[in-house]
This record gives structure tokens, sequence and C-alpha cells, in this order.
């Protein structure tokens, strides 16, 4: 399967993807976490994000969409994949479908995870990436616990670091480029028809089975979504057998309301019968007393 997961920083499009690429067996690729590693390693592309990705801007699109055709060319993405931060703008988004449309692999879902800004905030504050196997934890939501709290490359506790860009003035603007450039594939994709949007907030393992759900096509849990069907299903109701004192009320009004042209037309109509069945008076005599 081809997935593109959509939402804001802090969304938990991370913690997501990589589960789903572990029980779909099919690559995550995050262009936040290509672009880190290459700033780690201080590659020409690392020099080049690194000011836009500590400022909060996106790094450059050309930049990018090369880093993403080399990665969609390795022989792992040929089963499918998850892109987690991609695409992140229109220009992008039209990239991709060119590109994936020269490989002959279409995508398949565009998942939005819709999520308050004060949650946001509270995630990416708590966010803490261990500096050895790079598994994220969240001080505040999910502290490393149990087995999970050895760090599988060391066999030691997991270093904790905050990342970079995860700081106040950062993260305003993070939300801010958000809401500008990636809000609008929303409707990019919706046009599509292959969005579907998802309530993000909640345990993770209560997002991840909605997540399931969308992606087996079944309707999301989402406030938005409930009220949509709460409206179709009351449009689609059928009307009561018996109807209420109200109700005929206002069907008799109605009624009422559209039988009145139909009145007026019968008035002229019998008004014209009138004229004609009346003897004619003489055009002489109308001439006649015609003031000149
Ligand atoms: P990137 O790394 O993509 O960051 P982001 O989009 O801002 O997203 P985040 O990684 O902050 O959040 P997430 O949604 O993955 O949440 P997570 O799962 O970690 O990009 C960084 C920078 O790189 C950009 O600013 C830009 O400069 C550049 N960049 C990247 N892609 C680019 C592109 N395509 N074009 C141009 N520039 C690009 O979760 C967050 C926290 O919440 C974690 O601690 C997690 O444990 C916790 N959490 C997750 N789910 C839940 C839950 N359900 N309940 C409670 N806590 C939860």
């Amino acid at each position: 399967m081809r997935i593109v997961l959509l939402g804001a920083p802090g969304s938990g499009k991370g913690t997501q993807a990589h589960r789903l690429a572990e029980s779909r067996g099919i690559p995550q690729i995050s262009t936040g976490d290509l672009l880190r590693a290459a700033v780690t390693r201080g590659t020409p592309l690392g020099l080049q994000a690194k000011a836009a990705m500590e400022s909060g801007a996106l790094v450059d699109d050309a930049l990018v969409l090369g880093m993403i055709r080399e990665r969609l060319a390795d022989p792992d993405a040929r089963a499918g994949f998850i892109l987690d931060g991609f695409p992140r703008n229109l220009v992008q988004a039209a990239a991709l479908d060119g590109l994936l449309a020269e490989l002959g692999q279409p995508l398949d879902a565009v998942v939005q995870f819709e999520v308050a800004n004060d949650e946001l905030v509270r995630r990416i504050s708590g966010r803490r990436t261990c500096a050895d196997c790079g598994r994220v934890f969240n001080v505040l939501t999910s502290p490393p616990s149990g087995a999970a709290a050895v760090c599988p490359r060391t066999g030691a506790a997991h270093r904790l670091m905050q990342r970079a860009d995860d700081n106040e003035v950062t993260v305003a603007e993070r939300l801010r480029v958000y809401a500008q450039k990636t809000r609008p594939l929303t409707e990019f994709y919706r046009k599509r028809g292959i969005l579907r949007v998802i309530n993000a907030e909640g345990p993770v393992d209560a997002v991840a089975q909605r997540l399931a759900d969308a992606l087996t096509g079944a309707p999301a849990a989402t406030p938005a979504a409930a009220r949509v069907r709460k409206s179709a299903a009351k449009r689609a109701r059928p009307k009561s057998a018996a109807p209420t004192k109200a109700r005929r009320g206002r069907a008799a009004r109605s009624t009422a309301r559209r039988a009145k042209p139909a009145r007026k037309a019968v008035r002229v109509r019998t008004a014209r019968k009138k004229r004609a069945a009346a003897p004619r008076r003489r055009k002489s005599g109308a001439r006649r007393g015609t003031r000149r």
C-alpha cells in the first residue's frame, strides 16, 4: 500500500508511521528523519537544510524532491511505503503525483491527523528521542518503561535528547508554516478522492485503530465525520406516518403558499372570460368619447 500521513507537527505521524511500517512490512519514509540524518552527518544536503530546519521553515523543494526521488527508487519501496512529513506543500504534492505516475505506482490513501493546537504543543514539549537507537518517547505521555527502557543498540538505558527544533519559538513557526503551506493539501487530496481524516487525539493504540479503519475504508470516528453522518441521516430519515400538529400546520401553510399563484391565475382567466362574454362596445362610439 502507498500511503501519505498528513498532520501538524506533533500530531503523531511518526509514531503511527513507525507502527504501521512494522505491521505491514513496508518502509516509513520520513523527510524529517532523512534531513536530520543528513544534518548530523554534515553532508552537503544537511548543510543546506540546517538553517531552514532550525528556524522552522521548509527546506528547499528541489533538495527534498531529489532526496525523495532517490529514496523511492530503493528496492524496499517497491512493495509500498508510508510517507511521513512529505509532501509539505502544493509544489511537492504535484511533483509526487508526477513521480508516482512515472513509476506507475499511484497513492492508495492520504490520511489527515486532526489534533487540537494545545495538545500538539504539549506533545512536542514532552518529546524525547534516544540518541542511539532513534526511538521516540514522551516524558509526559509515554516515558521509557519496562522492556522499552533499555536501548536495543547499547543495552543500556536510552540517552534521551530533545530535538533542536522542539523549542517554543521554532514550534510556533512550524505550526504557522503548517497552516499556511501544508493545510491546503487536504483539499488537494480530497478532490482526488483519496483523503481520509481521523481524530488523532487519545491513546496511541486508539489512534492506531482509527488509522487502520481509515485504511480499510471504514468510516473514521472523527467529530466532524460524526456531524456529517448525523445530518445525512436526518435528511434521509422517512417522514412520520402520523404528522404532528405543528407539522400539519407547517404543511398547510406551505400548501397555501404554493396554491396562491394558481388562484391568481384562475382569477385572471375568469376576468378574461367575462370580458369576452360582455357585448362589445362600438369602436366608433369609443372614439367619439375620446378627447382631442
Ligand atoms: P519533521 O521531522 O517532519 O517534523 P514535523 O512534521 O514537524 O512533525 P513532528 O516530527 O514534529 O511530529 P509527528 O507528527 O511525527 O509526531 P510524533 O509521532 O513524533 O520535520 C522537521 C523539519 O524538517 C521541518 O520543520 C522542516 O524544516 C523539515 N522538513 C521535513 N520534511 C520536509 C519537507 N517535505 N519539505 C520541506 N522541509 C521539510 O509525536 C510527537 C510526540 O507526541 C512524541 O513524543 C510522541 O511520543 C507523542 N505522541 C504521539 N502520539 C501520541 C498520542 N496519541 N497521545 C499522546 N502522545 C502522543
